[in-house]
């Protein structure tokens, strides 16, 4: 993979069979996927009772903000009950697809808003992608994402990935060789699981290969706006256009997942045909919620929480990153600048899937990174720092180091 630096400047990588085990990458995940009891860790992991778990890919319980979701929601019913408590458009709550075309400089009838924005990908393999056809993947990417692509029957391409993000060359190969994906989804910041962030460079050049055979974008970014340090890049679909990339991103990163708000933007062809899928599939999607971030958003509230929300997260990248000398030597990662994820590469040869039960009985959890491709990639593992508070982290990765030297 052509990742990273020695663990001692920090760094990581990693890849499973896809097995029910080994899943669960985000929101309600414990390494027990299927058992999740819809937010804690499942019952087996509980029965540990201090349990760490660096597989949650949530925001901590800090960066939740009851108060200011229950003053935009009191305020939103105020202002529009009728039409927040009716049966909507399967598009969304109206104003919040304004404000979110607005915001992307687009028009309203090329915004899909869904129940989190994997519904939005889900929509798309069902509609734009019949089975059978050729998706290309980021090798890792987001499991679920692979999960969802490999049960829709789809034809996977893997693309490796580095340091920089997708490696666009190997993909420009198998397009010559005649693997032209139909869409390619990407990940273009601070990764999951991977952690990259996509160079400018390689934006420009996957934007040209899509041009010279024809395929689509998909780049789906919810973790954009957590940037620690350095400068933002423009996005594919700026650098693309809205003829050859759509856009996904989610307000369940910085705002909150239980909201379930995601969007999509897409051919407002498409986001019609989507939209009488969503109207088939359930009428529409929850307006309350919808409304709640759309005061957020109007009342000019997002900024500032997204702000809070990145500086938790920065605190806790750092704690984790202070943690890393606990790794073996020959550990790799490639430190975020931003979001949830930290990645690791174990030495040749160990198994973060075979140990993760020695983790979860020293009381520390992550997710094996073979969940994140197709085959193989034993050694590596994704550590989420976002959900857990500073002290744990420092905790949790003695604990690793502990089960690692055992392994
Ligand atoms: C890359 C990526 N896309 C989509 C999602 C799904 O987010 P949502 O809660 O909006 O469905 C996640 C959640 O972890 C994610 O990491």
């Amino acid at each position: 993979m052509g990742l990273m630096a020695g663990i001692a400047e920090q760094g990581l990588d990693g890849s499973p069979a896809p097995s029910a085990v080994h899943r669960a990458m985000d929101e309600d995940e414990c390494r027990h996927a299927g058992e999740a009891t819809g937010g804690g860790a499942c019952l087996d992991c509980r029965a540990v009772p201090d349990v760490i778990s660096f597989a949650r890919g949530a925001p901590a319980p800090e960066a939740l903000d009851g108060g200011l979701i229950a003053r935009c929601t009191d305020s939103a019913l105020a202002a529009d009950p009728t039409v927040i408590l009716s049966y909507g458009t399967g598009g969304g709550y109206p104003p919040l697809r304004e404000w979110l075309a607005a915001h992307h400089g687009t028009t309203a009838d090329r915004v899909l808003i869904t129940n989190g924005s994997l519904e939005g990908y889900v929509f798309l393999l069902e509609t734009f992608l019949s089975p059978g056809d050729l998706i290309g993947l980021e090798a890792p990417t987001y499991d679920r994402a692979l999960l969802q692509a490999q049960m829709h029957g789809m034809d996977i391409l893997p693309i490796p990935m580095e340091d920089d993000g997708m490696d666009v060359g190997a993909l420009a190969a198998a397009c010559e060789a005649g693997r032209v994906p139909k869409l390619v989804y990407t990940i273009p910041n601070f990764h999951n699981p991977a952690g990259t962030t996509i160079s400018l460079d390689k934006r420009r050049a996957l934007v040209d290969l899509a041009e010279k055979h024809g395929f689509w974008i998909l780049e789906d970014d919810p973790y954009g706006r957590l940037r620690f340090e350095g400068e933002a890049l423009p996005s594919i679909y700026e650098l693309g256009g809205p003829e050859k990339v759509m856009f996904s991103s989610s307000f369940s990163k910085t705002l909150a997942p239980g909201l379930r708000v995601g969007y999509l933007i897409a051919p407002a062809e498409l986001v019609k045909t989507l939209t009488t899928r969503a109207n088939q599939t359930y009428i529409s999607p929850a307006h309350l919620p919808e409304a709640a971030v759309f005061k957020v958003c109007e009342d000019g509230l997002l900024d500032p929480n997204i702000a809070r929300v990145t500086e938790l997260m920065r605190v806790r990248r750092d704690a984790m990153a202070a943690g890393l000398h606990h790794m073996p030597d020959g550990t790799r990662c490639t430190p975020p600048e931003g979001g949830f994820f930290m990645w690791l590469e174990l030495p040749e040869g160990m198994s973060a899937d075979a140990l993760l039960p020695v983790a979860q009985d020293s009381g520390v959890i992550y997710v094996a990174g073979s969940a994140c491709f197709i085959e193989g990639h034993h050694n590596t593992l994704r550590l989420a720092y976002s959900g857990v508070s500073p002290e744990e982290i420092t905790v949790g990765m003695e604990r690793l180091g502990a089960v690692f030297a055992s392994g």
